[in-house]
């Protein structure tokens, strides 16, 4: 070993340093799995919330690099950031957080051993046709058939790709550079959208927030009324953002009318259905029209119970989202006479280094199938329906939103709500995270898991008295 390498600890003769032996790999893997199955199995005993505050979890991981590695004892780590991290049981009700299924969790571990970059056929071959396939079933699932798309972080970055898709189609500004045009949604749109449209460079003040009716569903004369005044102004209409379960309450914007005034205004129509349009599995009826639209986002780790990340945009146009995304325009160069194998996915979505999502999708869902989906999600609307009905069952507390999908808020009539939550998570044995609702602070429960029994049902009304009772006025 020369001089040098003695003094900074570095062998270079050590060939491949990084390199697990065969036998201490499957033990690393066998420990794995156990911990992880361990977790599962232990779920319903975990509190529904950690005790830590910020400061005490900060300091519990402050820890430098070492210079020396720990080996497999690394692993005794594990304990202790499943009791300080909020676990995925069936008492969860907070945002909208799918519950983590296991096999596709499994699907994950497998994705990155795979280690594929599925950013094109070329470098991820069987990926690419996994992902491709993933694709076509939830298209299908949703209702609508034949529409193209990619998986991707979340809603969130559905919802960008989707707005700068809509740009380039209408106001293209890859030639002439970013030109006005105005986006329409419903006041009670995801904070998603108004990123999506700064970021796409039309600045917020583009943004209309068109107003709600009592079932917070967009006003069709509102969004009608909005355009006809751009229009007279000289400004250019350019999309129309419907959402399908909205955050709060989970509002469907009616679909088909917003459908038709696009058409007849030659705007895009994006459905953000994050939250809700997996739900059209279990209740199709409630989502008349969105296979009229454009484009539409939805995210698999939410009601399709995926571990994080999996979110998917869907749309008809993969012209539109060649042009929004492919920097090379080497997807109209024949780069391989066979189409599947010039295939990329980075030549129409965002993202170049793509991780293998689709995997876990295509172990979780056809290890269950498709009807123990269906089953999952009317269970969790069934669930808020019961949550409803034991509010309305309970004269200190008023229901502020009900239905049609699983979200849920409510408020104690007497108590200062906010109060109230606090001291319900800070009991445990419920989550809810809150809403505003006609200016108003709400506690909302939020179905999207597959633990969740009815008597955890019940508890959430249980745990709000109980915490009722510790607050003052
Ligand atoms: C309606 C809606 N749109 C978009 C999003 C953003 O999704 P993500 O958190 O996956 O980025 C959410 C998240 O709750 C949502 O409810």
């Amino acid at each position: 070993m020369d001089q040098d390498a003695r003094q900074d600890g570095i062998d270079p003769r050590q060939d491949r340093p990084l390199d697990i032996p065969a036998a201490e790999l499957a033990g690393l893997v066998e420990a794995t799995a156990q911990l992880a199955a361990g977790y599962w199995s232990g779920l319903d005993q975990r509190p529904a919330y950690p005790r830590t505050g910020g400061g005490e979890t900060a300091r519990l991981f402050a820890r430098p690099w070492a210079e020396d590695g720990r080996g497999a004892a690394v692993l005794e780590d594990f304990s202790a950031i499943a009791e300080h991290s909020r676990p995925s049981g069936g008492r969860f009700f907070g945002y909208v957080f799918g519950s983590g299924e296991p096999v596709g969790a499994l699907g994950d571990l497998l994705a990155s051993a795979l280690n594929q970059n599925v950013g094109a056929w070329r470098s991820a071959p069987a990926a690419v046709a996994v992902e491709r396939a993933v694709i076509g079933w939830l298209g299908e699932a949703v209702g609508c058939p034949g529409f193209t798309g990619s998986l991707c972080g979340g809603g969130s970055s559905a919802n960008l790709m989707a707005l700068a898709m809509a740009r380039e189609a209408r106001l293209p500004a890859n030639e002439d550079g970013v030109r006005p045009g105005v986006v329409y949604a419903s006041e009670q749109v995801h904070m998603s959208i108004p990123k999506a449209v700064a970021l796409i460079g039309l600045g917020r003040r583009n943004l209309r927030l068109i107003p709600v009716d009592a079932d917070m569903r967009l006003r069709v004369d509102a969004l009608e009324a909005a355009i006809a005044e751009d229009r007279a102004a000289g400004r250019t209409p350019l999309a129309v953002v419907a959402t399908a379960g909205t955050v709060a309450t989970g509002a469907i914007d009616p679909l088909r009318p917003i459908a038709a005034i696009a058409r007849r205004e030659d705007m895009w129509m994006h459905v953000d259905g994050a939250f809700g349009v997996l739900a059209s599995l279990a209740a199709p009826a409630l989502f008349d029209g969105l296979s009229e639209a454009d484009s539409l986002s939805l995210d698999a780790h939410k009601w399709l119970y995926q571990p994080v990340d999996c979110g998917c945009l869907l749309h008809r146009h993969r012209d539109v989202a060649q042009t929004t995304f492919s920097h090379s325009g080497d997807y109209v160069r024949a780069l391989n006479t066979d189409p599947e194998e010039a295939f990329a996915f980075f030549e129409e979505s965002l993202e170049l280094s793509r991780r293998f999502r689709a995997l876990k999708l295509w172990l979780s869902l056809q290890y269950h199938g498709r009807a123990a989906f269906r089953a999952a999600i009317a269970r969790d609307l069934a669930h808020a329906r019961l949550l409803e009905a034991e509010i309305a069952a309970h004269p200190e507390l008023e229901l502020l939103s009900s239905g049609p999908l699983s979200a849920v808020c409510f408020r104690h009539r007497e108590k200062d709500n906010e109060a109230l939550l606090r001291r319900l998570i800070a009991r445990r044995r419920v989550f809810l995270s809150n809403a505003t609702i006609d200016g108003r602070f709400a506690l909302r429960a939020c179905f999207v898991n597959h633990r969740t029994t009815e008597d955890d049902v019940r508890e959430i009304v249980a745990e709000v008295i109980a915490a009722a009772g510790e607050v003052n006025g």
